[in-house]
């Protein structure tokens, strides 16, 4: 990136996080009693669009929050204010802003910063991926080594039982299972070399974009269905792996259970 920096991003998404507090903010539900936003959700929004507006004129945004959806510019911004809203809700440290540049269509760069664990995870597209400054790399664990991130399909539930069967299979064949709520932390835990696999039947680009370059970059695979990377327009079932190999194997585990993507 010529115009701006990675450092420009990190440092306003950092400023963000101080709009994130334990307590003193509002909890509401948006159509069903799992999906929550906070007043801070809302707060962190408003903050980031106006910075990355004024740091990148004429960009547009797709953000989680008030249907902000705006792809219609060369470069986009991909924001989810706070991913893991409901462990942010509880005061659950696994929860992070995430922030992804879309230039062209290229996603170009990412930043995920989970304030409490004390995390900033930065890429930038071909340049590897870094955490709180420092290279991060992916584990060399073989699929039987595994630990695989996933979810039961919160705001979907009727998809739960698919879920649950794609998740007994990988299980069988790897080590565990884990669940930390957050997708971006998550994936970006997948890019220091702390799990091998991720599944989940739905996550929207606000979930994935920063930390699947990240993933990326430390030389994970991220893909959807069809083995290509998630739409960065639309939700997307999504697979990853500490490499292609074993992302391809699970990959294969999910089309056991689906051939086709189930929305
Ligand atoms: C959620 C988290 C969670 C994942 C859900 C996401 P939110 O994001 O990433 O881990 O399982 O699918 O929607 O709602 O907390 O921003
Ligand atoms: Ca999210
Ligand atoms: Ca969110």
């Amino acid at each position: 990136m010529k115009d701006i920096t990675i450092e420009q991003i990190s440092g306003i998404v950092q400023e963000a996080s101080k709009l994130m507090h334990h307590s003193g903010f509002e909890i509401h539900d948006k159509g069903s009693r799992e999906n929550l936003v906070t007043s801070s959700d809302i707060a962190v929004q408003h903050f980031l669009t106006g910075r990355l507006a004024a740091l990148l004129p004429g960009c547009g945004f797709l953000c989680e929050e008030e249907n902000l959806n705006d792809l219609q510019h060369s470069d986009v911004w991909i924001i989810d204010p706070i991913d893991g809203t409901a462990n942010y809700a509880r005061g659950n440290e696994n929860c992070a802003i995430s922030v992804a540049l879309v230039r062209g269509g290229i996603l170009t760069a990412g930043v995920v910063y989970s304030p409490w664990r004390n995390e900033l995870y930065t890429a930038e597209k071909d340049t590897g991926a870094f955490l709180n400054g420092e290279p991060i790399r992916v584990s060399s664990r073989a699929f039987e080594d595994a630990i695989l991130f996933t979810a039961m399909s919160t705001y979907r539930k009727e998809f739960a039982k698919a879920c649950n069967d794609i998740i007994f299979d990988t299980y069988m064949q790897s080590n565990d299972v884990r669940r930390f709520g957050s997708a971006a932390v998550e994936l970006c835990l997948m890019a220091s070399g702390q799990a091998e696999l991720y599944f989940e039947m739905r996550l929207q680009p606000w979930d994935y974009a920063a930390a699947g370059l990240v993933l990326q970059e430390a030389g994970g695979a991220v893909c959807t269905l069809d083995g290509e990377f998630p739409s960065l327009r639309k939700a997307s079932l999504v697979v990853a792996g500490n490499n292609r190999s074993n992302a391809g194997r699970l990959l294969k585990i999910v089309h056991k259970y689906l051939e086709k993507v189930p929305y």
